[in-house]
Protein backbone atom coordinates (compact mmCIF):
# COMPACT_ATOMS: atom_id res chain seq x y z
CA UNK A 1 0.00 0.00 0.00
CA UNK A 2 1.92 2.99 -1.45
CA UNK A 3 0.91 6.01 -3.48
CA UNK A 4 3.93 6.95 -5.56
CA UNK A 5 3.40 11.10 -6.56
CA UNK A 6 5.25 10.92 -10.38
CA UNK A 7 6.52 13.61 -12.48
CA UNK A 8 5.66 12.97 -15.96
CA UNK A 9 7.89 15.80 -17.37
CA UNK A 10 6.31 18.62 -19.82
CA UNK A 11 5.21 17.16 -22.59
CA UNK A 12 8.21 14.71 -24.83
CA UNK A 13 7.60 11.33 -23.39
CA UNK A 14 11.37 10.96 -23.69
CA UNK A 15 11.91 13.61 -20.44
CA UNK A 16 9.68 10.62 -18.03
CA UNK A 17 12.65 9.22 -15.69
CA UNK A 18 14.27 5.96 -15.12
CA UNK A 19 12.57 5.32 -12.12
CA UNK A 20 8.77 6.84 -12.69
CA UNK A 21 8.76 3.70 -15.91
CA UNK A 22 9.35 1.62 -13.26
CA UNK A 23 6.56 2.63 -10.72
CA UNK A 24 4.26 2.41 -13.91
CA UNK A 25 5.63 -0.99 -14.95
CA UNK A 26 4.02 -2.14 -11.48
CA UNK A 27 1.28 0.00 -10.96
CA UNK A 28 -1.96 -1.59 -10.41
CA UNK A 29 -3.87 1.59 -10.82
CA UNK A 30 -2.75 4.87 -12.57
CA UNK A 31 -4.93 8.29 -11.65
CA UNK A 32 -3.89 10.90 -14.23
CA UNK A 33 -3.92 14.79 -14.93
CA UNK A 34 -4.08 16.46 -18.68
CA UNK A 35 -1.13 17.53 -19.34
CA UNK A 36 0.98 14.30 -18.54
CA UNK A 37 1.60 12.92 -22.29
CA UNK A 38 -0.83 10.18 -23.20
CA UNK A 39 1.96 8.31 -24.41
CA UNK A 40 3.65 7.61 -21.01
CA UNK A 41 0.92 5.46 -20.19
CA UNK A 42 1.65 3.07 -21.98
CA UNK A 43 4.16 1.89 -19.10
CA UNK A 44 1.33 0.91 -17.32
CA UNK A 45 1.22 -2.54 -18.57
CA UNK A 46 -0.95 -3.74 -15.62
CA UNK A 47 -2.65 -0.84 -14.08
CA UNK A 48 -6.31 0.38 -14.42
CA UNK A 49 -6.25 4.16 -15.47
CA UNK A 50 -8.27 7.06 -13.93
CA UNK A 51 -8.19 10.53 -15.72
CA UNK A 52 -8.86 12.91 -12.72
CA UNK A 53 -7.11 16.19 -14.87
CA UNK A 54 -8.25 19.70 -15.32
CA UNK A 55 -8.32 21.99 -18.15
CA UNK A 56 -8.37 26.01 -18.05
CA UNK A 57 -11.37 27.29 -16.16
CA UNK A 58 -13.13 23.87 -16.45
CA UNK A 59 -12.79 21.72 -12.87
CA UNK A 60 -13.48 18.15 -13.75
CA UNK A 61 -12.94 16.82 -10.58
CA UNK A 62 -11.78 19.60 -7.30
CA UNK A 63 -9.18 18.56 -5.66
CA UNK A 64 -10.97 17.17 -2.67
CA UNK A 65 -12.65 14.79 -4.66
CA UNK A 66 -9.03 13.48 -6.42
CA UNK A 67 -7.64 13.14 -2.47
CA UNK A 68 -10.63 11.02 -1.89
CA UNK A 69 -10.23 8.97 -4.92
CA UNK A 70 -6.34 8.53 -4.13
CA UNK A 71 -7.35 7.54 -0.57
CA UNK A 72 -9.58 4.99 -1.76
CA UNK A 73 -7.47 3.43 -4.28
CA UNK A 74 -4.47 3.87 -1.82
CA UNK A 75 -5.90 1.52 0.45
CA UNK A 76 -7.21 -0.55 -2.36
CA UNK A 77 -3.69 -1.62 -3.99
CA UNK A 78 -0.33 -2.23 -3.42
CA UNK A 79 1.45 0.14 -5.74
CA UNK A 80 -0.69 3.78 -7.06
CA UNK A 81 0.31 5.67 -9.26
CA UNK A 82 -0.16 9.48 -9.10
CA UNK A 83 0.77 10.93 -12.45
CA UNK A 84 1.23 14.51 -12.98
CA UNK A 85 2.73 16.93 -15.55
CA UNK A 86 6.16 18.41 -14.90
CA UNK A 87 7.06 17.79 -11.14
CA UNK A 88 3.99 17.16 -8.97
CA UNK A 89 5.38 20.11 -6.37
CA UNK A 90 5.68 22.75 -8.58
CA UNK A 91 2.11 24.17 -8.85
CA UNK A 92 1.07 20.42 -9.19
CA UNK A 93 -0.71 20.39 -5.59
CA UNK A 94 1.27 17.40 -4.99
CA UNK A 95 1.57 18.90 -1.00
CA UNK A 96 -1.85 18.69 -0.90
CA UNK A 97 -2.23 15.12 -2.02
CA UNK A 98 0.48 14.02 0.07
CA UNK A 99 -0.67 15.31 3.35
CA UNK A 100 -4.02 13.95 2.46
CA UNK A 101 -2.81 10.20 1.98
CA UNK A 102 -0.77 10.36 5.52
CA UNK A 103 -3.73 11.74 6.94
CA UNK A 104 -5.23 8.60 6.27
CA UNK A 105 -1.75 6.63 7.62
CA UNK A 106 -1.00 5.64 3.39
CA UNK A 107 2.56 5.95 2.91
CA UNK A 108 4.10 7.98 -0.03
CA UNK A 109 6.87 8.28 -2.16
CA UNK A 110 8.00 10.74 -4.56
CA UNK A 111 9.28 10.10 -8.15
CA UNK A 112 10.34 13.93 -8.95
CA UNK A 113 10.14 15.01 -12.92
CA UNK A 114 10.98 17.59 -15.46
CA UNK A 115 9.67 21.00 -14.47
CA UNK A 116 8.37 22.45 -17.33
CA UNK A 117 9.68 25.71 -15.65
CA UNK A 118 12.62 24.91 -16.30
CA UNK A 119 12.77 21.83 -19.08
CA UNK A 120 10.59 23.62 -21.63
CA UNK A 121 13.33 26.82 -21.64
CA UNK A 122 16.19 24.15 -21.32
CA UNK A 123 14.94 22.35 -24.44
CA UNK A 124 14.60 25.40 -26.65
CA UNK A 125 18.37 26.80 -25.87
CA UNK A 126 16.95 29.15 -23.48
CA UNK A 127 19.59 29.16 -20.49
CA UNK A 128 17.59 30.41 -16.98
CA UNK A 129 20.42 31.80 -15.62
CA UNK A 130 23.92 33.31 -17.29
CA UNK A 131 26.74 34.44 -16.25
CA UNK A 132 27.15 37.78 -15.61
CA UNK A 133 23.43 38.14 -16.93
CA UNK A 134 20.93 36.09 -14.34
CA UNK A 135 21.97 34.63 -11.19
CA UNK A 136 18.93 34.36 -9.41
CA UNK A 137 15.10 32.82 -11.07
CA UNK A 138 11.61 33.28 -9.28
CA UNK A 139 8.73 30.75 -10.60
CA UNK A 140 5.66 31.88 -9.68
CA UNK A 141 2.09 31.67 -10.64
CA UNK A 142 0.33 34.16 -13.02
CA UNK A 143 -3.15 32.83 -11.91
CA UNK A 144 -3.34 33.13 -7.95
CA UNK A 145 -6.40 31.40 -6.26
CA UNK A 146 -9.20 33.86 -6.74
CA UNK A 147 -11.02 32.31 -3.37
CA UNK A 148 -7.94 33.22 -1.39
CA UNK A 149 -8.61 36.30 0.75
CA UNK A 150 -4.77 37.87 0.69
CA UNK A 151 -2.80 38.05 -2.04
CA UNK A 152 0.95 36.45 -2.14
CA UNK A 153 2.05 37.35 -5.12
CA UNK A 154 3.33 41.11 -5.24
CA UNK A 155 4.75 41.12 -8.32
CA UNK A 156 8.08 43.20 -6.81
CA UNK A 157 10.66 40.21 -7.51
CA UNK A 158 14.05 40.67 -7.45
CA UNK A 159 15.06 38.00 -9.60
CA UNK A 160 16.90 38.28 -12.59
CA UNK A 161 15.23 36.24 -14.55
CA UNK A 162 10.90 35.15 -13.89
CA UNK A 163 9.75 32.37 -14.92
CA UNK A 164 5.61 32.60 -14.81
CA UNK A 165 3.53 29.29 -15.05
CA UNK A 166 -0.35 29.55 -15.55
CA UNK A 167 0.09 33.29 -17.06
CA UNK A 168 -1.35 34.06 -20.26
CA UNK A 169 -5.10 34.66 -18.94
CA UNK A 170 -3.97 37.37 -17.04
CA UNK A 171 -1.04 38.33 -18.78
CA UNK A 172 -1.81 41.51 -19.27
CA UNK A 173 -2.48 42.34 -16.17
CA UNK A 174 0.69 40.32 -14.73
CA UNK A 175 2.68 42.12 -17.12
CA UNK A 176 1.68 45.73 -15.77
CA UNK A 177 2.20 45.14 -12.42
CA UNK A 178 6.01 43.68 -13.23
CA UNK A 179 6.72 47.23 -15.27
CA UNK A 180 6.37 49.21 -11.84
CA UNK A 181 9.05 47.49 -10.98
CA UNK A 182 11.07 46.79 -14.13
CA UNK A 183 12.06 48.45 -17.58
CA UNK A 184 9.30 48.26 -19.75
CA UNK A 185 11.92 47.22 -22.36
CA UNK A 186 12.57 43.72 -20.76
CA UNK A 187 12.74 40.92 -23.21
CA UNK A 188 10.37 38.43 -22.86
CA UNK A 189 9.95 35.32 -24.15
CA UNK A 190 6.61 32.92 -24.02
CA UNK A 191 7.09 29.06 -24.91
CA UNK A 192 3.46 27.41 -26.10
CA UNK A 193 3.06 23.66 -26.23
CA UNK A 194 6.81 23.19 -24.81
CA UNK A 195 8.69 19.89 -25.92
CA UNK A 196 6.02 19.03 -28.63
CA UNK A 197 5.96 18.86 -31.53
CA UNK A 198 3.66 21.99 -31.67
CA UNK A 199 6.20 23.90 -29.76
CA UNK A 200 5.73 28.01 -30.72
CA UNK A 201 8.07 31.00 -29.13
CA UNK A 202 7.30 33.91 -29.71
CA UNK A 203 9.29 36.93 -28.18
CA UNK A 204 9.05 40.70 -27.12
CA UNK A 205 9.00 42.81 -24.11
CA UNK A 206 7.14 43.26 -20.95
CA UNK A 207 5.24 46.44 -22.79
CA UNK A 208 4.26 44.56 -26.34
CA UNK A 209 3.88 40.64 -25.54
CA UNK A 210 0.60 40.62 -24.95
CA UNK A 211 0.03 41.75 -28.79
CA UNK A 212 0.39 38.18 -29.65
CA UNK A 213 -2.24 35.76 -29.51
CA UNK A 214 -1.02 32.58 -27.76
CA UNK A 215 -2.52 29.37 -27.16
CA UNK A 216 -2.06 27.25 -23.76
CA UNK A 217 -0.41 25.36 -21.96
CA UNK A 218 2.50 28.26 -22.32
CA UNK A 219 5.00 29.63 -19.99
CA UNK A 220 6.23 33.49 -19.60
CA UNK A 221 10.38 33.89 -19.30
CA UNK A 222 10.87 37.29 -18.57
CA UNK A 223 14.64 38.89 -18.48
CA UNK A 224 17.56 39.37 -20.22
CA UNK A 225 18.40 35.58 -20.85
CA UNK A 226 15.84 36.54 -23.49
CA UNK A 227 18.91 38.24 -25.14
CA UNK A 228 20.86 35.53 -24.43
CA UNK A 229 18.77 33.25 -26.03
CA UNK A 230 18.13 35.03 -29.45
CA UNK A 231 21.85 35.54 -29.83
CA UNK A 232 21.91 31.69 -29.92
CA UNK A 233 19.29 31.62 -32.54
CA UNK A 234 21.18 33.79 -34.78
CA UNK A 235 24.21 32.11 -34.37
CA UNK A 236 22.30 28.83 -34.87
CA UNK A 237 21.10 30.13 -38.19
CA UNK A 238 24.67 31.70 -39.35
CA UNK A 239 25.83 28.09 -38.50
CA UNK A 240 22.90 26.55 -40.60
CA UNK A 241 23.66 28.86 -43.55
CA UNK A 242 27.67 27.69 -43.68
CA UNK A 243 26.45 24.19 -43.40
CA UNK A 244 23.74 25.09 -46.04
CA UNK A 245 21.22 23.46 -44.31
C1 LIG B 1 -0.76 23.63 -13.11
S1 LIG B 1 0.81 24.08 -13.72
C2 LIG B 1 1.64 22.55 -13.53
C3 LIG B 1 3.12 22.67 -13.66
C4 LIG B 1 3.82 21.34 -13.60
N1 LIG B 1 3.65 20.70 -12.34
C5 LIG B 1 5.30 21.47 -13.92
O1 LIG B 1 6.15 21.24 -13.05
O2 LIG B 1 5.62 21.78 -15.06
C6 LIG B 1 0.49 24.15 -15.44
C7 LIG B 1 1.30 25.24 -16.15
O3 LIG B 1 2.60 24.77 -16.46
C8 LIG B 1 3.04 25.32 -17.68
N2 LIG B 1 3.29 24.22 -18.63
C9 LIG B 1 3.14 22.92 -18.40
N3 LIG B 1 3.52 22.20 -19.47
C10 LIG B 1 3.92 23.09 -20.40
C11 LIG B 1 4.43 22.98 -21.72
N4 LIG B 1 4.62 21.79 -22.30
N5 LIG B 1 4.75 24.11 -22.39
C12 LIG B 1 4.60 25.32 -21.82
N6 LIG B 1 4.12 25.49 -20.56
C13 LIG B 1 3.79 24.39 -19.87
C14 LIG B 1 1.94 26.25 -18.17
O4 LIG B 1 2.23 27.55 -17.71
C15 LIG B 1 0.72 25.68 -17.48
O5 LIG B 1 -0.28 26.65 -17.32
Amino acid sequence: MVVYLVGAGPGDPDLITLKAVKALKKANVVIYDRLANNEILKYAENADLIYVGKKAGEHYKKQDEINQILIDQGKKHQNVVRLKGGDPFVFGRGGEEMLALLEEGICVEFIPGVTSAIGVPTSSGLPVTHRGIATSLTIVTGHEDPTKPNKQVKWDFKADTIIILMGIGLLEENTKEIMKYKDPKTPVCVIENGTSPDQRIITGTLEDITQNHINTPALVIVGKVVDVFKESLLKKAKLEKVEGK
